[in-house]
């Protein structure tokens, strides 16, 4: 199993490109199951998820052709797709359960496997089976698997999210693209991401208007052939800003519009660092003494992102002072907690809150991934610690970090990964 080990503390100086989105690709990937005519996708990041994601598209009867960066994608359905997601597959990526909504849009059947539970929480998909059966899917759960059927097109109706869901929002827009007449999505997510999705689905002749936190799709009978570029990768840009914070470092983030992580660097702003933006730039220096906030709190976009919580915490637990950070997306998101202690951290966790008091330095430590975000932390952390800091299980790493440990040799971190 790959591990890095990393030599700290380091001062992060220079310019980073920031590679397309993953969790913006695979609903896109997932949305080109409805093409008939060949569609073209851009910017695609390499990394381990977007690889299984083609393998499941080839998996269905998509043929793939990949450019030599491996960047960009284009994709030819057959006439007769298939319509079965194994379990193989989808139990390495819960993002699998996108292929659903598409496959009952267009042919009309699927057997999906069900994704498991994740170490961050239970993740069920209930709230993507129950919108599907609005537009018409009828379902039953059997042996491990979704087995889903509609008579002919799905039709339009008006769904109310109880709670909001990046995920089940994604997968009923794709499915209401091809559905007879209007469908009205009520209490969507809203991240960048699914607008990527959006822009995406209307560049090819779908329907779709967004008010809000209201979505409004009229169905059409086809999409046209296409191409397009998906959008930076928030995350992995919040992951870089954080990581100038940490030890006065100073970058250059390039290749993505600031405003989609607005509350992520007001809160750095709040910490003290310095930030310019542009149109597609952001520059920013750590501050001398980084300050420590009282209420950090995950929230839905526009809030700040869960996916950024753990690189946070990081960033808290050098800072002067008391902290505490609310997780209120997944009921279990601190497996990184026990790990950062091992550096020297002192975190209290109450249910879903953090209690986090800084302390001046973390010392070298034999460190252990349990998630893709908590991973990224964990090298954070490593690259914020005094001595020689060994991360193993990286694989979780590479399921949606680019280039990491290239992009963070480039800036002056001693990385090296070892097989
Ligand atoms: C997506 C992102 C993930 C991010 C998360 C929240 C992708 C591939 N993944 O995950 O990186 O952390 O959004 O921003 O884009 N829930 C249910 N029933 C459902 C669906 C969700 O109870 O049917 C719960 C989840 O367990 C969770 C909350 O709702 O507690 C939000 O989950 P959701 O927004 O659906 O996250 P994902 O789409 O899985």
């Amino acid at each position: 199993m790959d591990k890095f080990l990393i030599n700290g503390p380091c001062k992060i100086k220079g310019n980073v490109s920031i590679s397309g989105s993953k969790n913006a690709s695979l609903p896109i990937l997932a949305a080109t199951l409805l093409f008939d005519k060949p569609v073209v996708i851009k910017n695609l990041p390499r990394v381990r998820d977007i690889n299984t994601m083609l393998n499941l598209l080839k998996s269905l009867g998509s043929k793939i052709i990949l450019s030599r960066d491996k960047k960009t994608a284009k994709i030819i359905n057959k006439k007769n797709m298939k319509t079965f997601a194994s379990y193989s597959l989808v139990k390495t990526m819960r993002g699998s359960i996108l292929v659903l909504g598409p496959l009952i849009s267009k042919y009309h059947k699927s057997k999906i496997s069900l994704p498991g539970g994740c170490l961050i929480g239970a993740r069920p998909v209930n709230y993507h089976l129950t919108a599907l059966k609005k537009l018409g899917m009828k379902y039953e759960l059997k042996d491990g698997y979704i087995l889903a059927k509609s008579k002919g097109k799905l039709s339009g109706t008006t769904i109310n999210f109880p709670k909001i869901s990046v995920g089940a929002t994604e997968n009923s827009i794709i499915a209401a693209c091809l559905a007879k007449g209007k469908t009205i999505l009520k209490n969507c997510a809203i991240e960048p991401e699914i607008k990527d999705l959006t822009n995406f689905l209307n560049k090819a002749g779908a329907k779709i208007k967004w008010k809000g936190r209201v979505c409004k799709i009229i169905g059409v009978n086809s999409l046209n052939q296409t191409e397009y570029s998906v959008m930076a990768d928030r995350i992995m840009a919040g992951t870089f800003c954080i990581a100038a914070c940490l030890n006065q470092g100073s970058l250059e983030i390039k290749n993505l519009n600031p405003k989609i992580i607005n509350s992520e660097l007001n809160l750095l702003k709040k910490v003290g660092a310095r930030i310019k933006t542009t149109e597609n730039k952001i520059l920013i220096k750590g501050p001398k003494k980084i300050k420590s906030i009282k209420n950090i709190k995950t929230k839905e976009f526009p809030g700040v992102a869960t996916d950024l919580q753990s690189q946070l915490m990081v960033l808290m637990c050098k800072a002067n002072g008391k902290s505490t950070i609310t997780e209120n997306i997944f009921e279990n998101r601190f497996m990184h907690v026990a790990e950062l202690r091992r550096l020297g951290a002192k975190i209290n966790v109450k249910k879903n809150q953090a209690i986090i008091r800084g302390v001046n330095k973390f010392v070298a430590a034999p460190l252990i991934s349990s998630d893709l975000r908590g991973s990224i932390a964990l090298v954070l952390a490593a690259i914020s610690a005094e001595g020689t800091s060994r991360v193993d299980r990286i694989y979780h790493l590479d399921r949606g970090a680019e280039n990491f440990e290239n992009k963070l040799k480039k800036i002056g971190v001693k990385i090296k990964r070892l097989k």
